[in-house]
């Protein structure tokens, strides 16, 4: 199989398991040149989907033929069954197997270490919708890089051909890395649906009140990346506004009192913030705390 791209390595990559982060990374990583050669997955129509996307790529009834086929395989089942996965397939050494879930450790993938393949994990630092979405999102992610020696190199080179950035994690890093995604991520999704509840108490559905708040989300994640924290933090606590603080609650506890807890919550958790930008000094930070306590 010729490269695309002189500089990148001729290792055949086969994918066991057909779903968005499978599909993504093997479109993009056959972008870049990577000979993408095999797939299997649960059921043959996925496989057949990601292989007819991917330019010669071999779909298989079984997930032993890519086993056999590629020197590097990711398996991007769902997490709960890598372990499965790997244990009922036959590995060789000198090959690679690759896991992408953000949670998991190696252990799951103990049993083709035991064969004498290198076993690493490679997660995608990014939010995946759908498809066509992970297909658009993929470059430029960070990659959360789980292994050491050739097979480490490997994976830095991959994280940079899909011109994204790497970090490097150890065996007790991952589930604290991944809490902390879910906070920068997921909980995000969760404080715009409870901004968009409160939305509605003044009669504004949920998909008008999300496209409202758009541009104030974007220029959020602008100042973030281009003031960095702690300077980006706005607001009544940032501020040190008593007054507002306190019409909040009463107005959360009159029309949202389901909503109190967490406002109060997020709140102390601003303090420090606010602090350390420097606006405000401790005796009013002391005074917002009890306040929100
Ligand atoms: N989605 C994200 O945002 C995201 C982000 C970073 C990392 N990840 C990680 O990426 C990995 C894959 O996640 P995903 O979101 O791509 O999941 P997904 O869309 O649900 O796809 C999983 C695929 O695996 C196939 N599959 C399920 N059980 C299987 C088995 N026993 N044998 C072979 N194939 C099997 C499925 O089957 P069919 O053949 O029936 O389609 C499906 O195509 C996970 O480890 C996840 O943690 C996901």
């Amino acid at each position: 199989m010729i490269s695309k791209n002189s500089d990148i390595p001729e290792i055949r990559v086969g994918f066991i398991g057909a779903g968005t982060v499978g599909t993504a990374l093997a479109a993009r990583l056959s972008g870049k040149g990577y000979p993408v050669i095999a797939v299997a997955s649960r059921s043959k129509s996925s496989a057949d989907k990601l292989a007819e996307s991917v330019d010669g790529c071999n779909s298989y009834e079984t997930k032993q033929a890519v086993a056999d086929v590629a020197d590097l395989v990711f398996i991007t089942t769902p997490d709960d069954a890598i372990a499965q996965v790997v244990a009922e397939l036959k590995w060789h050494p000198g090959q690679s197997v690759v896991h992408c879930s953000g949670a998991d450790s190696l252990d799951s993938l103990e049993p083709a270490r035991r064969a004498g393949a290198q076993v690493g994990g490679f997660h995608p630092l990014q939010t995946f919708a759908s498809v066509a979405h992970a297909i658009e999102n993929l470059p430029g992610s960070t990659f959360a890089v789980e292994t050491e020696g050739e097979l480490l190199e490997t994976l830095k080179q991959m994280a940079s051909a899909l011109e994204g950035t790497w970090i490097r994690l150890g065996a007790g890093d991952k589930v604290l890395y991944h809490a902390a995604a879910v906070f920068a991520c997921n909980y995000l999704v969760t404080l715009v649906k409870l901004s968009t509840d409160l939305w509605q108490v003044f009669g504004v559905s949920t998909p008008e009140a999300t496209r409202a708040l758009m541009p104030l989300l974007r220029g959020t994640l602008n100042n973030l990346e281009n003031v960095g924290l702690p300077n980006c933090l706005t607001g009544p606590i940032a501020r040190g506004d008593l007054g507002t603080i306190k019409k909040h609650l009463a107005a959360l506890e009159k029309s949202a009192p389901a909503l109190l807890s967490t406002y109060r919550e997020l709140g102390l958790q601003t303090i420090p913030v606010a602090l350390a930008k420097g606006k405000i000094d401790s005796q009013r930070a002391e005074e917002m705390r009890r306040l929100l306590a």
